[in-house]
């Protein structure tokens, strides 16, 4: 896998669009399954995870093919409701498919995504949901055998807003008999997103962004043309690093309402975020100051997919910030490789103290996570001399190309073997 070469110090001018959203596109293509028919994903990002939901459809018997950013998917020849294990396990969110298998199948047969580098990742609550809904759940031998031979729909209520199990539930619900409503549903952009594709199906869903989302189910589901959101990660990264090396960066698509808390922060920190009917334009001039506490919670929340990369932001500031990871167990592991660059963070728990430092080094770091991968990129921005970014397939996860970007948005950023 190649290394990404990043020769910071230079400060950022440029303009970039920013590419379609993963959390948005997984379940989506997870989705087409309900339809058995052709759906056209526009503004689908070409990702590593997005190949391996493709693998995932092509080994269900579908048929998945791109044409530019577009991708084609024609789920009518589904001839199987198994997943392998080897595919599982290449993608933590391939869970979100059982919803779907049970509800055009009657029937699923996965093995469990396991734990990830973030830490447990249990998918307890999909299951309960899935089980209230009349499914049939055998999980002996770490395979999941799931029977349904008729869904009904019922109220669920999640004990924790989980993002994945609303969507799993919100595709089971769309095969089951009658109402179902999702009780403390998460509330995140990409639920509405998943809404909105579901209902240009012809599915009847409603409430998606409060945390009471129906799903009126039994309905044939046909094919549609759909564009996914832009993702709102990808924006909240390349903002960060204007916040980093300092400049003037414009994300062509990039939409503040989903990024509120982000920009709020970004703000306090010292950065001018001006929305317009394109984008998002981003100044930041002088030294960034710290900024209140950073609690990551689940949306309208701090989205803890961007605690690592507003950590790296604010590695140069004036004073300290104390950020707490409130949603995953292990997410502080791109510390370490931050203070190999030298940056002064201590870590205590789920919390986490940066106390701005005068420079940062370039240095050969490794990515840990998707997200870390990302941070380690934002702050070699700041960094003097070249940083050498390896294991970057950790990047190829969530970033269509994250060097090609940054590149055009006036940094020096190159990939290696
Ligand atoms: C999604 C996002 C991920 C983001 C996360 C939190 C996708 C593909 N991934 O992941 O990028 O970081 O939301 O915003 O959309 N939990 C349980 N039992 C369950 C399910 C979840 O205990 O059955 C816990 C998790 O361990 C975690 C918390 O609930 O602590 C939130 O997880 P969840 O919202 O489900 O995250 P994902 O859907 O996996």
């Amino acid at each position: 896998m190649s290394q990404l070469l990043v020769r910071g110090g230079g400060l950022l001018r440029g303009e970039t669009p920013v590419q379609g959203a993963k959390n948005s596109v997984l379940p989506i293509l997870a989705a087409t399954i309900l339809t058995a028919d052709q759906v056209e994903l526009q503004n689908c990002p070409r990702l590593r995870d997005v190949d391996a939901s493709v693998r995932i459809l092509r080994e269900l018997g579908c048929e998945a093919h791109w044409e530019g950013g577009t991708l084609l998917v024609d789920t009518a020849g589904l001839n199987g409701c198994g997943i392998s294990d080897i595919l599982m396990r290449e993608m933590r969110s391939s869970a979100i498919f059982l919803g779907a298998i049970l509800a055009r199948c009657g029937q699923a047969e996965l093995s469990y995504p396991g734990g990830c580098e973030l830490g447990p990742r249990p998918i307890d609550l999909h299951l309960s949901g899935l089980r209230d809904l009349g499914a049939e759940i055998d999980d002996a031998g770490g395979t999941l055998h799931c029977r349904a031979s008729r869904l009904q729909g019922r109220e669920i209520v999640l004990s924790i807003p989980s993002v994945g199990a609303t969507e799993n539930l919100m595709l089971a619900a769309c095969g089951a008999g009658g109402v179902t409503t999702i009780a403390n549903a998460a509330r995140e952009p990409e639920i509405v997103d998943l809404q909105a594709f579901l209902t240009a199906c012809g599915g009847q869903v409603f409430g998606a962004g409060t945390s009471t989302v129906t799903v009126t189910g039994g309905r044939k589901l046909h094919g549609c043309t759909y564009t996914a959101m832009p993702d709102r990660i990808v924006a909240a990264t390349y903002l960060c690093a204007a916040a980093s090396a300092g400049g003037r960066v414009f994300l062509r698509g990039a939409e503040e309402g989903h990024l509120s808390t982000v920009t709020a922060v970004l703000r306090e920190a010292g950065c001018e975020i001006r929305p317009d009917a394109q984008g998002l334009v981003c100044s930041c001039r002088g030294q960034r100051t710290a900024v209140r506490p950073v609690r990551t919670a689940p949306y309208p929340g701090f989205p803890t997919d961007a605690q690592a990369i507003l950590m790296a932001a604010l590695l140069r500031s004036r004073g300290a910030t104390v950020f707490e990871e409130n949603m995953f167990e292990n997410r502080y592991r791109h510390v370490d490789e931050l203070t190999r660059m030298g940056a002064n963070i201590r870590v205590f728990g789920r919390t986490a103290v940066v106390s701005g430092v005068e420079r940062l080094y370039g240095a050969p770091v490794r990515c840990t996570d998707l997200r870390g991968g990302a941070a380690l990129c934002v702050a070699a921005l700041a960094a003097e001399g070249e940083t050498c970014v390896s294991e970057t397939s950790h990047i190829a996860r969530g970033y269509e190309d994250l060097a090609r970007d940054l590149r055009a948005l006036g940094a020096e950023t190159s990939w290696v073997d």
